[in-house]
């Protein structure tokens, strides 16, 4: 290991496991990481929770970890940035530190009635009535319908909400809170990018609007402070691993691996498959309002700089789709392996479509009566055929996005960066060439998401891992796939993708 250079720590808070790991300044690969899966209980049909207390013993043990490995070496981290899965949602007694529910994840839909109520106020229930304010269609997606819910069914949260107890965090500003001291003066407060994903806070002035607060009845008390992306927010407190250490960074998972990405310039885009598919197009300092399904998103702010939009195209369902195969079909028994091998044994799906909208549709068609579909089933379909099409649902949905941006934004993407774990599977990275139409570039890691949060971190600390602003800085990419499919052929599938989509919609109304 080199000596006396400085290192970056990151917290990775995701939705299936909490990982911390450390970078050396100048150097983008982790040089100690370790990793504790989550997990997720789903109380009824649709729930999805986890116990934020969980969350918080993971990111200690993995810290611990790290520390121990590194050993001396670990007085060298001069810095920590903490990104996570977005819009997640916790409440908490600021007096004895208790959570007071269970988080409610991201992709939970029992606020379906809430979305129902808050649609019945709006003229003509126009779903994207308040994007003009936030850059978000009315879903369940978003935390404010989820702390709605909590202060509405939830008695000890009314109670705690009415006592001026009640603190509200997306997943950063939790475990923040805590490493900073907790009843003892933890911080609370969050950074621009999750704040733009609760559908509470003004997408132009990025502060919380009172409008928002008051259709959701918010009081402001329970609410972070809103930061920016990279600054000093304080030091970690006794009782923590890594105690006296500046914390200097916050990111949104998704916005995180746009930075690692390196995709700082307006144009650029990345998409990351992970349990959901996340694609993110930089617009640099204008917020474009999407006409086609998307949303505006803020994508970083570096300290006092202006911030950086993005219009994001979210797909709930991706890899998802193979823990369910794997879980609940009993088609494969592992998904990393076997996925791929036994999508190859086909040569197609036999014109199946997988539809895999298990928790309604997000981008673009934002559609919560949408329900999962296979179709086109014949006497010779396969459980490798279902295999094939879950995977091209993947790159279909993608397809959906790139079609929506390409109409947002008037100059088509003509490359797609992306990272995520399932893009280890090369079959996958081709079928997405292939139904897309333009090069797929793999990044070198598949986990750029932690490097992107090491970047902000040690700006913010005068550490860098990589130079920003080097003109020719772009992650050697480990390869590149290139359509191989005519614009017919690749036109002819995306309809019939399009058919299948249709019949997916109010299924559950
Ligand atoms: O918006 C949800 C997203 O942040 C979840 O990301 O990678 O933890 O599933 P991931």
């Amino acid at each position: 290991m080199e000596q006396g250079t400085p290192l970056i720590g990151v917290i990775d808070a995701g939705t299936r496991t909490v990982k911390f790991c450390v970078f050396r300044s100048q150097h983008t690969k982790e040089i100690a990481e370790h990793t504790v899966d989550v997990t997720t209980q789903t109380p009824q049909e649709g729930w999805s929770e986890q116990d934020p207390k969980e969350i918080l013993s993971a990111v200690k043990t993995c810290m611990e970890n790290v520390v121990r490995k590194l050993g001396s070496e670990s007085k060298k981290i001069v810095t920590l940035g903490i990104t996570n899965q977005r819009e997640t949602t916790i409440v908490w007694d600021k007096t004895t530190g208790e959570p007071l529910y269970n988080a409610i994840v991201w992709n939970d839909i029992r606020t379906n009635s809430t979305v129902d109520t808050i649609l019945a106020k709006v003229p003509e229930n126009n779903t994207n009535y308040f994007k003009p304010i936030c850059g978000l269609p009315i879903s369940p997606y978003f935390s404010a319908f989820k702390l709605k819910w909590l202060m509405q069914y939830v008695p000890r949260v009314k109670k705690a909400v009415k006592a001026k107890k009640c603190l509200f965090g997306t997943v950063d500003t939790w475990v923040l809170w805590n490493m900073t001291g907790g009843v003892n003066g933890g911080l609370h407060l969050t950074d621009v990018t999750n704040a733009s994903r609760t559908f509470l806070m003004n997408i132009e002035l990025l502060n919380w609007d009172p409008v928002l607060l008051h259709a959701f009845r918010v009081p402001p008390e329970v609410l972070p402070e809103i930061r920016s992306s990279s600054e000093i927010y304080g030091k970690v407190a006794e009782g923590f691993p890594l105690e006296g250490v500046v914390i200097s960074g916050i990111l949104g998972n998704q916005q995180a691996s746009l930075v690692g990405q390196s995709c700082m310039k307006e144009g650029q885009a990345k998409n990351t498959y992970r349990s959901g598919c996340f694609l993110l197009y930089n617009t640099g300092t204008s917020r474009v309002q999407s006409s086609h399904g998307l949303v505006t998103t803020v994508a970083y702010k570096f300290g006092d700089a202006p911030a950086v939009y993005a219009l994001e195209g979210s797909v709930a369902v991706a890899g998802a789709a193979m823990k369910w195969l794997r879980d609940n079909m009993g088609f494969l028994n592992n998904v990393q392996k076997d996925t791929e091998s036994l999508a190859q044994e086909v040569f197609s799906t036999g014109d199946v479509y997988f539809v895999p909208a298990f928790t309604g549709l997000y981008a673009p068609y934002w559609r919560k009566d949408a329900r999962g579909i296979i179709c086109g089933l014949t006497a010779f379909s396969t459980k490798q055929h279902i295999i094939r099409a879950a995977l091209e649902a993947v790159c279909f949905q993608t397809r959906d996005i790139l079609e929506a941006m390409n109409k947002d934004c008037g100059i088509p993407l003509s490359k797609l960066h992306v990272d995520g774990k399932m893009t280890i599977n090369s079959l996958l990275m081709q079928l997405q060439a292939d139904i897309s139409g333009i090069p797929v570039i793999r990044a070198q890691s598949q986990d750029i998401t932690a490097l992107g949060m090491a970047i902000a971190a040690g700006t913010a600390q005068g550490v860098e891992v990589w130079d920003i602003e080097a003109e020719e800085r772009e992650l050697v990419p480990s390869h590149t796939f290139l359509p191989t499919s005519t614009e017919d052929e690749r036109d002819a599938r995306y309809t019939k993708w399009k058919m299948a989509v249709q019949r997916s919609l109010g299924w559950s109304l």
